[in-house]
């Protein structure tokens, strides 16, 4: 499973990216405004950061708008998707920007209905959102097992990108499911390599070793 991180911040990548754990990058209206960057400064130093695809969201609302939005956005560098709301018109500028040769990620995906129009409009990538559907009472990862079953159905090569992602057990669940890649915020990949048994063993090794009275440098 490829690992996209959820966050216009810079620096945060920029750790991950060293260890080797960004497979690319996602942002959306809500994450430059808590950046407080630009939206073409921030995502063209993003897409010079990180080899993979850099996710960079229209604000339009009509398909002549979001194409033109996409194309300035697509412009920035060779490694952007366009990302376009699940709406008639964001599957409009799909269809448009996908033809085009562009990255296209459809995102505020909340049913396997829109998840199969998105591929149909040569989406790259869907974006289901699990949290948001979880914080309403719904399964989000049913929804996620749903589109997996429906694109293996026909063979659709449209990636299931699961976001929304709020916890480790998100990220286990969709690797377990099969989603083609996960998009998580920094915090919550971080917090992958978390384990108590790992901090209790530690700590039992540490105070042994103590005693030992070695050094090994
Ligand atoms: C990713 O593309 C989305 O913008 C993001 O995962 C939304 O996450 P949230 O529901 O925690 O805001």
């Amino acid at each position: 499973m490829k690992f996209f991180v959820d966050t216009a911040e810079i620096a945060a990548i920029a750790e991950l990216n060293d260890l080797g754990m960004v497979d690319g990058v996602t942002t959306n209206p809500s994450l430059i405004l808590k950046s407080g960057r630009d939206i073409l400064e921030v995502t063209k130093e993003i897409a010079e950061l990180v080899s993979g695809p850099v996710s960079a969201e229209v604000v339009a609302l009509d398909a002549d708008a979001m194409i033109a939005e996409g194309r300035k956005l697509a412009a920035i560098a060779p490694n952007i998707a366009v990302k376009l709301p699940l709406t008639w018109d964001g599957l409009k500028a799909c269809k448009v920007l996908s033809g085009d040769g562009f990255m296209v990620n459809v995102t505020l995906c909340f049913s396997a209905n829109q998840a199969l129009l998105a591929a149909k409009a040569g989406a790259t990538f869907i974006s289901p959102f699990i949290g948001r559907l979880d914080d309403i009472n719904l399964d989000g990862m049913e929804l996620i097992e749903d589109i997996r079953t429906i694109y293996d159905n026909y063979g659709f090569e449209t990636q299931i990108l699961a976001a929304s992602i709020r916890t480790v057990n998100h990220v286990l669940d969709c690797a377990r499911i099969g989603a083609d890649v996960m998009t998580a915020p920094p915090e919550v990949i971080k917090k992958l390599a978390s384990h108590p048994l790992t901090d209790k063993g530690l700590e039992t090794f540490m105070a042994d070793w103590k005693k030992t009275g070695q050094k090994i440098l």
